[in-house]
């Protein structure tokens, strides 16, 4: 039986409060949401035995040791604020976690990226906004990719096309790989469905891959989709 705690760094956000959410239900371990300040989960979740309410900073490597310890999965689901914050959150924060998780023996970090991250992008116009909407913001997400690749822990990476707030669970899931899939996009609680599948599905592992979604559900249902969606991805590939 599986011991620890899963994590969920940046769990105030839109993301991370769905990947909260999505573990409640469908994980038996705890989960454990880390904030930057817990008030701002007040009221934001049902309270729960297997709950726990955290404070932490992934720009504070000591912070991160604190709340890694005993961890068996991680997902990253922070973003920078502010104009100049992306260099220390979207790029060194993932650094930090990839070093510490590596160090207290977490099984698998899951990284909320995005598409249009890579170079062969760089001058596609909406890399262009992104990259000027936060100081290179796109050119840090793609270096703090790099830093959890390198690291040498197990690792899935999701890139989502544009984020919805909208109910999950009733879609299709599209797939690509090597960040060449036309733009399209994706509710925030899919997303989330896809990045705790993630932490445990075999076929996850070192996977980096685009996300989108389209209406309807697939013959097999949503949650089989989840299962099936990691078949013909190949490890490595970004
Ligand atoms: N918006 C889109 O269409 C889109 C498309 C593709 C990919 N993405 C990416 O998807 C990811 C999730 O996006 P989102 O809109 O769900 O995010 P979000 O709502 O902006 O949440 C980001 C969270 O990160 C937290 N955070 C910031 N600095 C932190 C730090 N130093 N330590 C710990 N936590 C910190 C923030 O906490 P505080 O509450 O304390 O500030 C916030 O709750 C992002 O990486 C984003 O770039 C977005």
């Amino acid at each position: 039986m599986a011991t620890g705690f899963n994590v969920v760094l940046g769990a105030a956000g839109q993301t991370g409060l769905e990947c909260v959410k999505r573990l409640l239900v469908v994980s038996d371990l705890p989960t454990r949401a880390v904030v930057r300040d817990t008030a701002k989960l007040a009221g934001a979740l049902e309270p729960s035995d297997k709950l726990q309410i955290v404070q932490g900073d992934v720009t504070n490597p000591v912070s991160l040791r604190e709340v890694l310890q005993g961890a068996r999965g991680v997902i990253f689901a922070a973003a920078g604020k502010g104009y100049w914050s992306a260099a220390d959150v979207d790029f060194k924060g993932v650094q930090n976690l990839a070093e510490v998780a590596k160090d207290v023996g977490v099984e698998r970090v899951v990284l909320v990226s995005s598409m249009l991250v890579t170079r062969k992008h760089w001058l596609h116009p909406m890399r262009i906004i992104l990259n000027n909407v936060r100081f290179s913001l796109m050119d840090n997400k793609l270096k703090g990719e790099d830093a959890l690749r390198n690291s040498g822990i197990d690792y899935t990476i999701v890139r989502p096309g544009g984020l919805g707030n909208g109910a999950g669970g009733q879609c299709t899931f599209v797939t690509g790989q090597g960040d060449l899939m036309p733009l399209g996009n994706i509710n925030r609680a899919d997303v989330a469905a896809v990045c705790v599948e993630a932490l445990t599905n075999p076929g996850a592992k070192d996977i980096t891959l685009e996300l989108t979604a389209k209406p309807g559900l697939p013959e097999e249902g949503y949650e089989a989709g989840l299962k099936s969606l990691w078949k013909g991805l190949s490890p490595g590939v970004h």
